[in-house]
């Protein structure tokens, strides 16, 4: 697991977040991961702590549906590297996706995740993330930023179900090869983003 822990001290003026991101590309420095790096400098330089992990490199299996964490109010029974995003996922205030757009959805690397989301909706779930907030960072080739219709609508409404408050969304459109994103003015706008949590 790819873990970058950048660990600030609290301010006297403002509450510190712990931030999740998640690399959702398999690119490495590829230009969701330069976005979610803009963000995090920008998080980071308001004292916010900031922990990274690269999904591409996990073992994550889709939701069975035996709904045994229903019945227990467990966490997930499927014993992977979901273990330890559960971890990170409880103990964070804010969740941020960054991700490629992949066939106009999610990429496959993220989309477990969210359907493994599923043990916090049991009546006796161990654990709570209603209430904290997201944030997605998005990149596509596309040069029409209609082609984020899809993954916007699916973040929005995920969201809602989970009652995840959104903190903030970038669809960075026209952007295909690595670099694309470091022109428009992308890396500035999450910069600023990060730094308004
Ligand atoms: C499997 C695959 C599917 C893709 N699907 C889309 C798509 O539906 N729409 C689009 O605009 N770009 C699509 N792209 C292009 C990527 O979104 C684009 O290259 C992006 O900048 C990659 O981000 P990354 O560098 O963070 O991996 C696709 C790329 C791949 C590899």
């Amino acid at each position: 697991m790819y873990v970058c822990r950048v660990l600030m001290t609290r301010r006297e003026d403002s509450y510190m977040f712990k931030i999740i991101t998640l690399l959702g590309s398999p690119r490495r420095n590829g230009n969701s991961e330069q976005l979610a790096a803009a963000f995090a400098k920008g998080a980071s330089a308001s004292g916010h702590a900031v922990q990274t992990i690269r999904v591409h490199t996990l073992k994550i299996g889709g939701c069975i549906d035996c709904r045994r964490c229903w019945m227990n109010g467990s966490h997930c029974f499927l014993h992977d590297d979901m273990t330890g995003i559960y971890g990170a996922l409880d103990a964070a205030d804010v969740f941020v996706f960054a991700v490629p757009l992949y066939f106009y959805s999610w990429p496959s690397q993220i989309k477990p995740v969210w359907d493994r989301l599923l043990p916090y909706f049991s009546p006796d779930a161990k654990a709570d993330i209603r209430g904290k907030r997201a944030v997605l960072l998005a990149v596509a080739g596309d040069e029409s930023p209609s082609c984020f219709d899809g993954l916007r609508k699916s973040f929005e409404l995920a969201c809602w179900y989970c009652k995840l408050e959104i903190a903030g969304e970038i669809f960075a459109n026209g952007v295909y090869a690595v670099g694309d994103i470091s022109s428009g003015g992308w890396l500035s706008e999450a910069e600023a983003l990060g730094r308004s949590l």
